[in-house]
């Protein structure tokens, strides 16, 4: 058997203002904007819980209560629903109810990611932890989900930090953290450098870190003393450069499997669209609604 230590506890940064989706996001959370009719956030919470995560720390600011309703027990709605004989929905809402055991935090002032992540570590302890950023969706059907496979990868290298990582297109880099690396033999690279944000023209490479992150216990002492960097916000990619390059490693992974990106409005209408051509009950009218829609505006 392996020594590592397992990651059985993952950090849900939720305390963003949303400023992208407003005036949608005035009174609700960015992260309960729906992908058809299923919360962003919950498709997150559903990829940890199948990636073998037990507890979740959820890092809220403001307004975000909804978000905790979301996952607690709705007595009126469920007896409603059971006086009007709707089991099925019935049971989908007793399912998101017992799904989680769900802690969560407040980050008072928002300080950066490696702030956010910071503000879990009491609820976490010393432990290896997985992070998961909402804007980023990753339907990984038929394979193992995005965040098992870090985890898996994590375990292979023997407890050290995995990062999810994707090539965008030249000009792209500059919205992203981006990381400098050789590949390790084994599918990762391994990192040998990171930037947040970079300025245009200026990236090590067209790697960028999506929001996965399998992090050793290692990265607790080095992001308690991380300073702010970009925008003075405190980065989790500036701690997870120091974890690289003066402590026990960190390599990065492409996920198998199809990222959105639910942060951006056209990633977010793409994501809606590819969800819900994955329902059969959606799937054929919404087909004909989109080769309608093609044809009146190609006309
Ligand atoms: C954060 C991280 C960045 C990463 C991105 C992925 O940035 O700081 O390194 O590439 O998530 O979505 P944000 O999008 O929160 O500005």
């Amino acid at each position: 058997m392996s020594s590592v230590e397992r990651v059985r506890k993952a950090i849900i940064p939720a305390a963003g203002l949303g400023t992208r989706f407003l005036p949608a996001t005035k009174a609700v959370p960015k992260e309960m904007l729906p992908i058809v009719d299923i919360p962003t956030l919950q498709l997150v919470v559903e990829e940890a819980l199948a990636s073998g995560i037990e507890e979740i720390v959820l890092v809220t600011g403001r307004g975000k209560s909804t978000i905790e309703d979301h996952f607690d027990v709705s007595y009126e709605l469920e007896r409603t629903l059971r006086d009007r004989n709707k089991n099925d929905l019935l049971r989908e809402m007793e399912k998101i109810s017992k799904m989680v055991r769900l802690v969560s935090v407040r980050q008072k002032e928002p300080l950066g990611l490696g702030h956010a992540v910071l503000v879990a570590r009491q609820a976490i302890g010393d432990e290896p932890v997985a992070v998961l950023l909402g804007d980023d969706l990753y339907d990984c059907e038929g394979r193992k989900p995005a965040t098992r496979q870090l985890i898996d990868a994590y375990e292979r290298l023997g407890g050290k930090g995995v990062i999810s990582l994707m090539e965008v297109a030249a000009g792209q880099e500059h919205l992203y953290g981006v990381v400098a690396g050789q590949p390790a033999g084994d599918g990762t690279f391994r990192i040998s450098d990171m930037v947040e944000k970079p300025a245009p023209g200026t990236a090590p490479s067209r790697l960028i870190i999506v929001g996965r992150y399998v992090l050793p216990a290692a990265i607790w002492p080095i992001l308690e003393k991380t300073q702010p960097g970009k925008n003075g916000e405190i980065q989790l990619t500036d701690a997870l450069r120091e974890l690289a390059i003066e402590g026990a490693g960190c390599h990065g992974l492409v996920i198998d499997g199809q990222r959105h990106d639910a942060g951006d409005k056209l990633g977010y209408l793409g994501a809606c669209l590819a969800y819900a051509l994955k329902r059969p009950e959606l799937k054929p009218g919404l087909l004909a609604l989109m080769r309608q829609l093609v044809t009146e505006h190609d006309a």
